[in-house]
């Protein structure tokens, strides 16, 4: 682990906290994310655009696959490795209170441009997925990538006793 810091950011509401230590493989995956960022703003535009939450490369409906629990109004939600930050906006829309975190900047630009066109804000944060300084969520997501960066046992130290985890598999 090489002695670097980065700054977890809330959008809009300035630094939250400063984060010692990051790894030099979050490092890395930083570095490769800003740089294929680009790819995924126009995928991106669809998904924000759709109403009902689809899942996978098949993109099987929600009303099908049935993943996110019942009852999202309030729910507080994080989700891990937002990317273009579209499952948030999903949430959102259904009443949940997301807060999306990642670590490529690049990929936040792209979903605060989403959040502007779409009219729909919520807290997006800068920083490692595995390290976490916020209140324990309701209700976590995160995708397959995330999922292997981060480790289901530390997922777990942040959720609230009768919080559910909802992976977002591919
Ligand atoms: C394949 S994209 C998925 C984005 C979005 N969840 C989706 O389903 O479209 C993976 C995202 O995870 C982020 N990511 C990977 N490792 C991370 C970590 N340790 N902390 C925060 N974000 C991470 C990447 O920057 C990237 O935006």
């Amino acid at each position: 682990m090489r002695p670097t810091s980065t700054r977890l950011r809330l959008a809009g509401c300035g630094t939250l906290k400063t984060v010692r230590g990051l790894p030099d493989y979050v490092i890395r995956n930083r570095a490769s994310w800003d740089g294929w960022a680009s790819e995924y703003e126009e995928p991106g535009r669809p998904n924000w655009a759709q109403d009902e939450p689809s899942w996978g490369i098949w993109s099987v409906p929600e009303s099908e696959v049935r993943l996110l629990p019942d009852g999202l109004d309030g729910l507080d939600v994080i989700e891990l490795g937002c990317g273009t930050g579209y499952v948030s906006a999903w949430l959102a829309r259904r009443g949940a209170r997301p807060v999306g975190i990642d670590n490529s900047q690049a990929q936040l630009k792209t979903a605060r441009a989403f959040q502007r066109e779409f009219g729909l804000e919520f807290p997006l944060l800068h920083g490692n997925a595995e390290d976490v300084p916020l209140p324990t969520p309701a209700l976590t997501s995160r995708s397959p990538s995330t999922a292997r960066a981060s480790g289901a046992t530390r997922t777990a130290g942040f959720q609230r006793p009768r919080g559910c985890y909802a992976p977002k598999g591919s």
